[in-house]
């Protein structure tokens, strides 16, 4: 059987990297960087302040289901409960940012 790419990277048999991030999922990453106020309280990419972890790095310390609970998770709060979390995202839009904040090593 011929499994396309993207099957056999959810099913783990192709390492995270294989998974390039399209131009589009980047950008709209990005855009919700800013957005959702993440650099409020990050920094990434050079900008950003300092109050939560910097992210600069974070894809070598958390893996991407680790980011994504981060973002949206059952508890559905983030920075130890101190604000909401992403849940309202789209699921494309949690996507987006947990491959370009896995991506970021
Ligand atoms: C009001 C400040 C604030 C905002 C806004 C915020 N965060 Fe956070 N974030 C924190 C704090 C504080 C922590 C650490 C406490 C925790 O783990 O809950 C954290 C933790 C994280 C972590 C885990 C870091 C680690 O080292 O374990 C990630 C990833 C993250 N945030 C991403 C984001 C993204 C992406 C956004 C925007 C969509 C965002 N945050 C918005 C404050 C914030």
């Amino acid at each position: 059987m011929r499994l396309p790419i993207p099957a056999l990277v959810l099913a783990g048999l192709l390492p995270a990297a294989a998974a390039a991030q399209p131009p589009d999922s980047e950008a709209l990453a990005r855009r919700l960087l800013n957005s959702q106020g993440c650099k409020a309280c990050h920094r990434i990419e050079a900008a950003g302040a300092v109050t939560g972890p910097n992210l600069e790095k974070i894809g070598s310390r958390l893996s991407r289901e680790q980011l994504r609970t981060v973002l949206a998770n059952p508890q559905k709060h983030h920075a130890n409960g101190r604000i909401g979390d992403f849940s309202h995202l789209q699921p494309g839009e949690i996507d987006a940012l947990t491959l370009f904040l896995s991506n970021r090593k």
